[in-house]
């Protein structure tokens, strides 16, 4: 048998992305709920309005490239005459018990969602949790409960509320160490029995490039985004101490985002650059899981003459509490080089040159067979530590059929090659693997584009890019399949499909 009785089976969700419902029961806004939608050849936009003048406008959102995401003088805000696909989302708010039940059908272990930080302290800093916000997670986590699934649940996916943004720049402040260690502890007591597997921050690597998304930044710089990250880690590391004492069975992942990097040409000065691409993620890692600083930030902040606001006492919680699993997002690799002219390719976070041996999808991102394999040994050699894939999958424009259903076929094949490669590493490689959550396994927004139609799926939802749709449920051909990938336990991972979903199709 490939892989433990145990292993964790299912599919991952944001809130942002996923539940809708952005007023309801009192949730207050986040920082995603100022983005709009946008498309692959078009930013996202964060509106935002001038508390004095009453002037408003938006502002394309540039990951990498801008030093601020709103003008100075304004702040993000929800205009009326915009179109916000956080909003609704795909209604999961309203459509929790038919979602949980789908993935119940499809055999899942586990489900990842986030809370959404401002349903429970809608201002971040708020003096007592919103009750209904609280009860509404119940819910949700009782209906897992019922069917046998265990939530894995990301504290914070993107959605920073946004009066933390507003009112201490974000993560930029380290008063947010303390406000993020209120909600997280107001959270695991209230869920202590029913939560067990907590992850701190969503890819919390993005804060080198989109600190926005990341922490609610709005003002940054090079020695801003450190700070940020240096309060992110304090965080993580005080919320893996208090999980431990609220109750000893909670386990407390890092998550970050990876994808293995490859150099275009065999030039040493290719390997190089690889090398220094990957330390900017890794660093993340090296802290959260590894404990410490490594050598090549400290000398980069030296260099840079970036000073952090921090304490003695900040390095040994590190070390003392770093993440006790690493959790990560993979899918695909990218290429980088020295040379040029050998043409672009594309990536929400990550960017460099065409793969000239694999194809991509129509968002350009590569489909790469042997991805999971090297990400898996790459990480668990580094630290040593539990890995849990919590995102993997694949964005397609899904199409409905004649017959009213979904073939999904792309979808499967990327699957088969991503989990066989994934099998190899635990069997062939002997990582230690504690799960897989696909991405977006109902379908939900684009974190990168803002679209509908970039769907990652087992089950359509009837959404469109302008919120048009009844937002029925409709599961696509890949349902079935994963529900015989679950039921063999990751051993029948061929494209027959069983008799159940040939009579359904
Ligand atoms: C990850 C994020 O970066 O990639 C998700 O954690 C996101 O929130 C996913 O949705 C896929 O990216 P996109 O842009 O296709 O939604």
């Amino acid at each position: 048998m490939a892989f433990d009785k145990n292993f964790l089976w299912g599919g991952a969700t944001a809130a942002n992305q996923y539940e809708g419902g952005y007023l309801d029961g009192g949730k207050g806004l986040s920082t995603s709920d100022v983005l709009t939608a946008g498309a692959h050849d078009k930013r996202r936009r964060v509106t935002w309005k001038n508390p004095t003048t009453g002037e408003t406008g938006s502002t394309s959102f540039d990951f990498l490239k801008s030093q601020r995401v709103v003008p100075e003088g304004t702040v993000p805000a929800v205009l009326s005459d915009e179109y916000y696909p956080s909003h609704v989302a795909t209604d999961f708010y309203h459509h929790y018990k038919e979602d949980i039940g789908l993935m119940a059908e499809m055999g899942f272990k586990a489900f990842r969602l986030s809370i959404n930080w401002a349903r429970i302290f809608p201002n971040g800093d708020d003096a007592e949790p919103n009750e209904e916000g609280l009860a509404f997670y119940d819910h949700v986590f009782d209906e897992c409960q019922k069917h046998g699934i265990e939530p894995l649940v990301t504290l914070s996916h993107y959605e920073t509320p946004l009066a933390l943004a507003i009112n201490y720049n974000g993560w930029a402040s380290r008063r947010l160490i303390d406000f993020f260690v209120k909600y997280a502890t107001t959270v695991m007591t209230r869920y202590k029995g029913k939560v067990k597997y907590w992850l701190t921050f969503n890819e919390i690597n993005v804060m080198e490039m989109a600190p926005f998304m990341g922490g609610g930044v709005i003002a940054s710089s090079p020695e801003i985004k450190a700070q940020a990250a240096h309060n992110q880690f304090v965080a993580s590391a005080k919320v893996v101490k208090a999980a431990h004492e609220i109750d000893p069975a909670m386990k407390v992942g890092q998550m970050l985002a990876y994808g293995p990097l490859y150099a275009y040409t065999a030039d040493p000065a290719d390997q190089l650059l690889v090398m220094k691409q990957m330390q900017s993620s890794m660093f993340y890692a090296d802290v959260q899981t590894g404990g410490h600083y490594p050598q090549y930030r400290i000398k980069k902040y030296e260099r840079e003459d970036i000073k952090l606001d921090d304490t003695p006492e900040d390095y040994e919680l590190l070390e003392k509490y770093s993440a006790d699993f690493l959790s990560f997002s993979c899918y695909g690799s990218n290429v980088v080089t020295t040379h040029k002219d050998v043409g672009e390719a594309a990536g929400n976070f990550m960017t460099g040159v065409k793969n000239p041996y694999l194809k991509t999808n129509a968002w350009g991102w590569t489909i790469d067979p042997d991805v999971l394999r090297l990400a898996l040994n790459t990480l668990y050699d580094r630290y040593h530590k539990p890995l849990w894939i919590v995102e993997n999958g694949i964005g397609w424009d899904d199409q409905i059929s004649a017959d009213g259903k979904i073939h999904d076929s792309y979808r499967i094949e990327y699957l088969q090659q991503n989990l066989n490669s994934m099998r190899d590493a635990v069997t062939i490689d002997g990582v230690d693997l504690m799960g897989y959550t696909m991405w977006g396994c109902i379908d939900l927004v684009s974190a990168g584009t803002g679209e509908m139609k970039k769907r990652y799926g087992f089950v359509y939802v009837d959404r469109d890019d302008n919120g048009n749709g009844t937002l029925d449920r409709t599961p696509k051909d890949s349902f079935y399949w994963y529900k015989k990938v679950i039921a063999s336990n990751g051993e029948d991972l061929t494209d027959s499909l069983n008799a159940e979903s040939v009579a359904a199709k």
